[in-house]
């Protein structure tokens, strides 16, 4: 399979690298990077390829984001409201003096709420996102 392989260049934080080899050694995965970031990224897309796209959904979109950003509070709100028959309800908790930790309960077609969760973790300034998902019948 090595021919399938295409070489890339990834820059990323000191910090961040330092995690993704503790990771790694508490995973058991590989001490090759390549490796290590091959399976990262199998396990994040895995969701995004299954399912009909018409299928119904149900599920929650969590993120994290940092609330003195100018503008992101009012395009996260904005985003919600023109989804109105996917977003269900809302719990906000302010988790420090400028961090907020947003879960957003969603239901509606897998490509709706794929749409909404894509546009809403896609905002600059959001700093951690996840869709979580299941067949809704
Ligand atoms: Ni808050």
């Amino acid at each position: 399979m090595a021919s399938d392989l295409v070489r890339i260049s990834v820059a990323m934080p000191c910090d961040l690298l330092d995690r993704l080899d503790a990771f790694s050694a508490r995973r058991g995965l590989s001490p090759n990077r390549s490796e290590a970031i091959r399976d990262l990224v199998r396990e994040r897309l895995v969701g995004e390829v299954v399912g009909d796209p018409d299928a119904e959904v149900m599920g929650s979109i969590t993120m994290v984001y940092d609330h003195h950003r100018a503008g992101l509070t009012q395009r996260l709100d904005e985003i919600q409201h023109e989804h109105l028959d996917v977003v269900v309800s809302k719990m906000h908790v302010h988790l420090d003096h400028g961090l907020c930790l947003e879960t957003i309960a969603v239901r509606g077609s897998s490509a709706q709420v794929h749409d909404l969760s894509d546009q809403l973790l896609g905002v600059k300034g959001v700093r951690h996102g996840k869709l979580v998902c299941v067949a809704a019948h």
